[in-house]
């Protein structure tokens, strides 16, 4: 998907030089390829699974319709969300709306969509059943627990704590089901949670399944038929070259488990999944021109794209692996802080990387940009966002368009009185 000809890089068998050339840098270019591939493998190691795509990761139209098309569902954590999952094709009974803080307005919307419901407070619990009652519909829903379970990860990426915002707490989930089951409007259906990202070890999550078969024990006395288990996302993928878990590695697993302990049960539940990272993460580089190279305290190169496009090295202090696209058969031979744009001394993308001499000029590549890239972009210090490209083959598509310095002042106004 990624391969090296003539000493520059293709993403399939596109050139990304002539990329640059012909719309411009930076750029996140994308393969289809590796993206089906990812969803194959999800699709071999989990076929009875409902596989819903947490389009929080990627969100572009094109990459989440490829996604729909393989018949996977969608996680959305808000109505701009759902609006967009279903613009790309996720049919509505595929659809589950997330979130911890949705507004009364974001519950309207996935009623009137018919979307199920993971329900992550009581209040929402009583506001879903009011605006329900009101339209006459029944509306399904799973509470998100929180398991409580340290998913060895970066602090600000676990979700499963006890500590954490998220999930109705452990030693009160059984309750919350009672007060659903009294409500006419609401259906409990199922047991949904989340417990982090980038997660490298399978334990974490065999134990949060575990505690899921313990409440759906529990649930199903009070006459709830159980027709899914949710153990969410959080897949990590291989930032470094050290590896991590496939999702077969997953299934072998997680699957016997599900098996064995279904049997516990009355009800036929299905095993549910929230990838994100995992479906995209790998599929796609951001790549960006080197605009100076300045000896200092150490040898800084200034590229066009920043946090302003990529924040995950600022934000969690992640690794992502980087080579000179235009140079990858030359030797590495120096030590290279790759800097963005941003007036901020934190806006370093790459530190201490060995590399082939760079110039000015040459074209970085960033790899592993697919999830949590684009969708954390913003327009900081006057920087239209980039454009994406998707490639197929020999072909390639501009997917989301740059923006112009006109985008910058979009919906802005200046009141009548300072004219
Ligand atoms: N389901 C729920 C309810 C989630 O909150 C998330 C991610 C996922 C599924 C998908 O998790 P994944 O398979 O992608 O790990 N911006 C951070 C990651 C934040 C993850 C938020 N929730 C990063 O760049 O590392």
């Amino acid at each position: 998907m990624f391969k090296v000809i003539d000493g520059v890089l293709h993403v399939e068998d596109v050139s990304v030089v002539e990329l640059a050339e012909e719309l411009g840098t930076p750029l996140y270019i994308t393969s289809k390829a590796k993206l089906e591939e990812n969803i194959e493998a999800y699709k071999r190691a989990f076929p009875d699974a409902e596989i819903l795509y947490a389009v929080k990761a990627n969100n572009n139209l094109a990459i989440m319709r490829i996604i729909a098309k393989h018949g996977f569902g969608a996680d959305v954590f808000s109505g701009g969300e759902l609006y967009m999952a279903r613009l790309a094709g996720f049919p509505s009974n595929k659809l589950l709306f997330n979130g911890n803080s949705k507004s009364d307005e974001e519950i309207e919307m996935g009623i009137d969509c018919n979307v199920k419901f993971s329900v992550d407070s009581l209040d929402e619990l009583y506001t879903i059943q009011k605006i329900a009652e009101k339209k006459g519909k029944i509306v399904e829903i799973a509470f998100r627990v929180n398991p409580d379970i340290d998913p060895k990860t970066h602090p600000k990426i676990a979700t499963g704590l006890k500590t954490s915002k998220f999930g109705i707490p452990w030693d009160i989930a059984l309750e919350a089901y009672k007060k659903a089951v009294e409500l006419p409007n609401v259906k409990p259906v199922g047991i949904h949670c989340h417990i982090g990202s980038q997660i490298k070890e399978i334990d974490p999550f065999v134990e949060a399944l575990n505690r899921l078969f313990d409440l759906a024990v529990e649930i199903e006395k009070l006459g709830v038929e159980i027709r899914f288990l949710d153990i969410g996302g959080g897949l990590a993928i291989d930032y470094t070259g050290e590896g991590a878990p496939t999702p077969q590695d997953f299934a072998n697993e997680i699957l016997p488990v599900f098996n064995e302990r279904k049997k516990e049960l009355n009800s036929d539940p299905k095993l549910y999944l929230e990838p994100g990272r995992s479906l995209v993460g790998n599929t796609t580089i951001l790549l960006t021109k080197v605009n100076a190279v300045k000896k200092a305290y150490k040898n800084f190169v200034a590229v066009d794209a920043g946090f302003n496009l990529l924040i995950r090295p600022v934000l969690y202090n992640a690794y992502h692996r980087v080579a000179v696209a235009n140079k990858m058969d030359k030797e590495a031979e120096e030590t290279y802080t790759i800097v963005g744009p941003i007036c901020e001394s934190g806006d370093i993308l790459a530190e201490d990387r060995k590399l082939p001499k760079v110039e000015k000029g040459d074209l970085i590549a960033i790899f592993d940009t697919g999830a949590y890239g684009f969708v954390m972009s913003s327009q900081y210090n006057g920087r239209p966002r980039c454009a994406e490209v998707l490639v197929d083959g020999s072909r390639w598509y501009v997917v989301r368009e740059r923006e112009s310095y006109g985008d910058l002042i979009y919906k802005q106004r200046i009141p009548d009185f300072l004219l």
